[in-house]
């Protein structure tokens, strides 16, 4: 499908051949994610993020600025017509109207759904709620795609949160249009939701779930760690319960195969130990690097001429 005017709203969207086409353009992109590339020039960017955000932001803000672009937006409700009670339709009608494509954060599912279907310009989801970030799991394929030349053939674990993560969400969808075996680590509380094992079952994708990373560490090439979601948690004790339940250690990467990349879309709080970042096998602030030039192939893609 022609990217174009595209809305990104769930990481079902974009087939195989979206994907290798984007990652053409985002390794091309990489000679110039340190300085600019002027394909955007006159073109704004509106970034609309009601939920707290680091990596996602800013790297779509550097991305549209070293393309030429400009970028207005708000990093949070405070400050905006929200807080006088503006609904978020009227919030994104305003938008259209200043900007050429939208970026909404939102903590209510359905919210970056909605405001393409108010919106003439395009919407890029950057999270919404516990269900999609389509953008971080374009990144995560980039990130194995450079390290790997290829995703076919890979085993990939994924731990952690599994039932509340949205990156493990759009990554598992993403990865079913590719050749790979899945297994999903995870304390029993946190195991997958019934529509992801729905899909990957409708999907031929392989997959195994189980609670303990030694069991499979040595079949990865991959380890995908997130962090427990604990704002996602409607039980303050259930939280309690999983806290801390699950660490990544260099002791656990040593029985594992030497390539073995350790992913994790970030923040971490204490389930990556700091001296796994000295090892071969910390991946994740690379990761996070590419998505500069990731978000610059697709703001590209979705804005250029
Ligand atoms: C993730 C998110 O917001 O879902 N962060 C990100 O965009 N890199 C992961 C998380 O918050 O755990």
């Amino acid at each position: 499908m022609a990217w174009r005017g595209r809305d990104v709203i769930t990481a079902l969207d974009f087939d195989r051949r979206d994907l290798e086409e984007l990652f053409e353009v985002a390794r091309e992109m990489e000679a110039y994610a340190r300085s600019r590339r002027d394909v955007l020039r006159g073109k704004v960017l509106a970034v609309a993020f009601f939920e707290p955000s680091t990596r996602t932001r800013l790297s779509f803000e550097t991305a549209m600025k070293r393309l030429g672009g400009e970028v207005v937006g708000f990093s949070g409700p405070e400050g905006t017509s929200a807080e006088k009670g503006e609904t978020f339709a009227d919030t994104i009608r305003m938008l259209d109207a200043y900007a050429d494509c939208i970026v909404v954060r939102h903590r209510a599912e359905g919210a970056a759904k909605l405001a393409a279907e108010i919106a003439e310009a395009p919407v890029i989801n950057a999270g919404d709620g516990a269900s999609n970030h389509p953008t971080q799991a374009m990144l995560d394929l980039y990130t194995m795609w450079r390290t790997f030349g290829r995703i076919d053939g890979l085993s990939i674990g994924v731990m952690g949160d599994i039932r509340h993560a949205r990156t493990v969400n759009s990554l598992i969808q993403s990865l079913s249009n590719f050749d790979v075996s899945l297994y999903l680590i995870a304390p029993e509380t946190l195991y997958p939701r019934r529509e992801v094992l729905d899909l990957m079952e409708r999907r031929s994708v392989r997959y195994v779930v189980v609670d303990n990373a030694k069991e499979v560490i040595g079949k990865l090439d991959v380890l995908y760690v997130v962090r427990i979601q604990k704002e996602r948690f409607l039980d303050p004790l259930e939280y309690e319960r999983v806290k801390g339940s699950y660490r990544v250690t260099p002791e656990l990467l040593s029985r594992g195969k030497p390539h073995l990349l350790v992913m994790h879309p970030l923040p971490r709080v204490d389930e990556i130990d700091p001296a796994v970042d000295s090892t071969p096998h910390a991946g994740y602030f690379r990761q996070a690097s590419l998505g500069v030039p990731l978000r610059m192939a697709l703001l590209y893609m979705v804005l250029g001429e």
